[in-house]
């Protein structure tokens, strides 16, 4: 499963980046005001420093606008990933800018039948949002499977790109799934690393060492 980071905090991918975590980023409207830098200026530094596709979110709500909007941003750099909303002129947005062969990452998605429909506009990524249905009492986790079924029976080739993840369980239960993808916030990628054992142990290990009176160095 591939690793996007979903933010617009320059450092926080940087680090996470020189790790070999980071195959990709996600941004949003949101994401760049709490930045509060300049999207055009950000985008271009993010795309500068990862390898992988970074998602520029579109906030026109017409068909046209939004490939104007999204061409914008898809000359920022090579590997942009022009963001659409999942509604009619979002897939009609889709539809072009795939043909003309930008990234698009349909996003907003809630429910398997717009996933259905942003493959069939020739979305590279498809965008279900985990943590909004569940913050709503469904199971996000549902959507993600019913996905990957139905692309799995027709062979599209979207990637699923499994969003708006808020714990480490989220992260297990999409690569048990299968999800092509998943984009968290740096925090919870970084709360992969940590298990309560593993701290515990190390005490341990420490305390005894001391008690040798050795050193390694
Ligand atoms: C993904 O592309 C979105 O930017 C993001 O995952 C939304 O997450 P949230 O629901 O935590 O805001």
């Amino acid at each position: 499963m591939k690793f996007f980071v979903d933010t617009a905090e320059i450092a926080a991918i940087a680090e996470l980046n020189d790790l070999g975590m980071v195959d990709g980023v996600t941004t949003n409207p949101s994401l760049i005001l709490k930045s509060g830098r300049d999207i055009i200026e950000v985008t271009r530094e993010i795309a500068e420093l990862v390898d992988g596709p970074v998602s520029a979110e579109v906030v026109a709500l017409q068909a046209d606008a939004m490939i104007a909007e999204g061409r914008k941003l898809a000359a920022i750099a090579p590997n942009i990933a022009v963001k659409l909303p999942l509604t009619w002129d979002g897939l009609k947005a889709c539809k072009v800018l795939s043909g003309e062969g930008f990234m698009v990452n349909v996003t907003l998605c809630f429910s398997a039948n717009q996933a259905l429909l942003a493959a069939k506009a020739g979305a590279t990524f498809i965008s279900p949002f985990i943590g909004r249905l569940d913050d709503i009492n469904l199971d996000g986790m549902d959507l993600i499977e019913d996905i990957r079924t139905i692309y799995d029976n027709y062979g599209f080739e979207t990637q699923i790109l499994a969003a708006s993840i808020r714990s480490v369980n989220h992260v297990l239960d999409c690569a048990r799934i299968g999800a092509d993808v998943m984009t968290a916030p740096p925090e919870v990628i970084k709360k992969l690393a940590s298990h309560p054992l593993t701290d515990k142990g190390l005490e341990t290990f420490l305390k005894d060492w001391e008690k040798t009176g050795q050193k390694i160095l």
